[in-house]
């Protein structure tokens, strides 16, 4: 299989940074650009080996038709809002995707990006993510246990075959969260509104679990199958003032993704995820992420 970009699959970094931008008309001067910071991650790879450094460039639907026009990514498009704006569309042309063990070596690769990319974008979105202790959500739950493992991951996250091999469809969506109301409510509550135990995260079972429950809208099966994803968010933001979850995932095929979006903003069957009670987003992209090959091809 072709290569898929260097930051899709890695597990347990420990910081993030994800860049969102918008592109002026001049495609060629972004062209030009992807090579440079690809160097520049090349060389700061080899600089920090601990830091265990990736990162991934991914287009927005426009974009990536005027980059590589009649490609097949066929699922391609532009986010759309969902449970009557609940889940606003804020469609950007680029994400950056920048993890690793270390926030000071992802700030470097951020500048570089800055300076890459230069004039060619304008950077609307910056959010640096950290890992919060016991790897939990900042409403204080394990965040990113069922999630793919080991040799399951390129198989979620990776287009299999053709001339997208080693592509993967993406989503970002931050989250803003509002921790004093969810403190304020009995632990036994916040349980049911995520459908796991807070302390020793086990899954509620049955009855204990509400349809609402934001592992029961997401956790789909068709046909006996599981619609998995590969979540890669991390929380962000400040103690006293705006923080969340910043929510980005992969996936070989969109469809898992947007049924899961669709099941928790009312849209298959009017339910909504009772997270939505504490917690809101405020931004909505899909992207691709073309192979290392397909990037460095352009
Ligand atoms: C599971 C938190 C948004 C998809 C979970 C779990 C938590 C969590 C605590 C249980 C532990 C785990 O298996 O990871 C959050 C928070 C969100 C958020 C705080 C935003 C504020 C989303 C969105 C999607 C999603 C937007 C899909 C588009 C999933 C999936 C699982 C999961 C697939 C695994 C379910 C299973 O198989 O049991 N999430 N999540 N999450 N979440 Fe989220
Ligand atoms: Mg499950």
């Amino acid at each position: 299989m072709s290569q898929p970009q260097s930051g899709i699959l890695l597990e347990h970094r420990r910081f993030a940074i994800y860049l969102e931008a918008m592109v002026q008309d001049d495609v060629a001067a972004l062209r030009q650009a992807i090579p440079v910071f690809l160097q520049q991650l090349d060389q700061l790879q080899k600089r920090w080996p601990d830091a265990g450094l990736g990162a991934v460039v991914a287009f927005g639907p426009a974009l990536w038709n005027d980059l590589c026009p009649g490609n097949s990514t066929a699922e391609l498009k532009d986010f759309q809002p969902m449970g009557k704006g609940m889940a606003p569309a804020t469609q950007r042309d680029l994400l950056i995707h920048i993890q690793s063990l270390r926030h000071d070596v992802n700030f470097s690769l951020a500048q570089a990006a800055v300076t890459a990319f230069g004039e060619a974008i304008q950077i609307v979105e910056e959010t640096h993510g950290f890992r919060w202790v016991e790897e939990r959500d900042l409403s204080g739950f394990v965040d990113g246990t069922e999630n793919p493992q080991g040799e399951q991951r390129p198989l979620v996250a990776l287009i299999a075959e053709g001339e997208n091999a080693g592509g993967s469809y993406v989503f970002s969506q931050r989250w803003q969260h509002n921790l004093s109301m969810f403190n304020r409510l009995a632990v036994n509550r916040q349980e049911q509104i995520i459908g796991r135990s807070k302390q020793d995260n086990e899954e509620l079972e049955g009855d204990a679990r509400p349809a609402t429950s934001h592992v029961s809208r997401v956790d789909l099966k068709e046909e006996g199958k599981g619609l998995k994803i590969l979540r890669q968010s991390l929380p962000y933001g400040t103690a006293s003032g705006t923080n969340g979850l910043f929510f980005l995932a992969y996936c070989a095929t969109l469809y898992n993704i947007e049924r899961q979006l669709l099941s928790m903003f009312g849209e298959l069957d009017n339910k909504f995820d009772a997270m939505l009670r504490f917690t809101k987003p405020v931004s909505g992209s899909y992207f691709y992420a073309p192979s290392l090959q397909q990037l460095t091809a352009l």
